[in-house]
């Protein structure tokens, strides 16, 4: 064990919406911290837990305690969407920079310093307390895979996994039935998650945020598909259409579930799936049926990807507090084993996201990936 100057306790949480991949890495934070003689205390519930009232409750984390984690989903030390720098009052009101709380608490806990694991948001938290002084690593996490600066967010496998199961789940039903299955997809503003899972799962049209689609084009891929089924009973007489929950028709804006908006100001996005099926039933030959993933998809058990992942980011996120190397999220360019791993400024991170690259990947005719794939 190598005994690291000042660094005595880590602080370690996860913020945002939850995904596999956060307790692997949470794991190999602890025992990685654990070779240089560094105590990790698990903060509850994201910057939540650092606010006065929230933080005298927190985890001890010892190697003995996160042994089994790695194969755990979602996040042992809980999480949410706060917001430190605009928090709305419990009874209402103008939202109110407690960010002073955080930085507070941090020392009265004793944290040398911060590991916070998490999406843009999260990292933009914690690239404002970097510069007030704290002393922070982030790690990226998203099913989206939007965080710019990184090839791979901890998640996005487990959901290309879950949503591909559903995807290829809705197609016994609807080649029974003959009718078109919708199914949305998550991934807020970007396409990634839609398009590689309507990709694995065979769909036949995949709509994604990057770029606007045209109901009268669906309407026409579908009647192709279904004159051929028609003719010759060796096509299929469905179709599946995986479409991403921030895709949007030309000249319409994106569906959203209410008029909500979270503490970083983003729509609830839902319901582009139901809107659709709605209008394929109404202007097609086709019956319809849509079906919204939902949260489930960011669910269960990590991936063998995410589990490496996370033990993989884990590693070098204590590396680069031992190294000083603060106020950097780590980063990856490739997927292991074939990956280089670096680090980001904080800052930096935000403010970008990574989309689809549509000239590279997407055919804006039959809206499915650049590769003859699928059969009309
Ligand atoms: O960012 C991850 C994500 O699952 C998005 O794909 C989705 O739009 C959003 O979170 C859902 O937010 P919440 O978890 O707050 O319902």
């Amino acid at each position: 064990m190598t005994k690291v100057g000042k660094l005595g306790k880590l602080g370690i949480l996860t913020g945002g919406g939850d995904a596999p991949g956060l307790n692997p890495a949470i794991k190999s934070v602890v025992y990685n911290a654990a070779e240089f003689g560094i105590e990790c205390l698990g903060i509850y519930d994201g910057w939540q837990g650092l606010l006065d009232g929230y933080c005298e409750e927190t985890m001890p984390l010892d190697p003995v305690t996160v042994r089994r984690w790695d194969r755990d989903g979602g996040t042992n030390i809980g999480s949410s969407r706060t917001n430190p720098f605009r928090l709305k009052p419990p009874g209402g009101g103008e939202p109110m920079d407690r960010s002073g709380e955080v930085l507070g608490n941090m020392d009265r806990l004793g944290l040398d310093a911060l590991v916070v694991l998490g999406g843009e948001d999260t990292m933009g938290v914690a690239g404002k307390l970097a510069e007030m002084g704290a002393k922070i690593v982030g790690i990226p996490k998203t099913i989206d895979r939007d965080l710019w600066g990184t090839d791979y967010t901890l998640g996005f496998d487990t959901a290309l996994i879950n949503c591909t199961e559903i995807i290829d789940r809705s197609r016994t039903p609807a080649g029974s039935h003959h009718w078109v299955q919708v199914v949305e997809v998550m991934g807020r503003t970007v396409g990634h998650l839609a398009l590689w899972s309507g990709v694995a799962g065979g769909a036949y049209l995949i709509l994604i945020p990057e770029h606007k689609f045209r109901y009268d084009r669906v309407f026409e891929l579908l009647e192709e598909r279904h004159r051929r089924g028609a003719r010759d009973r060796r096509y299929p007489r469905y179709a599946v259409i995986v479409v991403a929950e921030g895709a949007a028709a030309e000249h319409e804006d994106v569906v959203t579930i209410d008029q909500e908006r979270d503490a970083f100001g983003h729509e609830r996005l839902g319901g582009i799936g139901a809107v659709l099926s709605e209008r394929i039933r109404k202007s097609t030959a086709y019956d319809s049926r849509a079906v919204t993933l939902g949260h489930p998809q960011r669910g269960g058990s990590p991936s063998p990807t995410d589990r490496v992942m996370g033990l993989l980011f884990g590693a070098e996120a204590v590396h680069a507090v031992i190294k000083g190397n603060f106020g950097k999220m780590v980063t990856v360019r490739g997927v292991a084993p074939a990956c280089e791993f670096g680090t980001i400024s904080l800052r930096e991170v935000v403010g970008k996201i990574s989309t689809v690259d549509v000239e590279r990947w997407y055919n804006t005719e039959r809206y499915h990936v650049k590769a003859k794939l699928v059969e009309p």
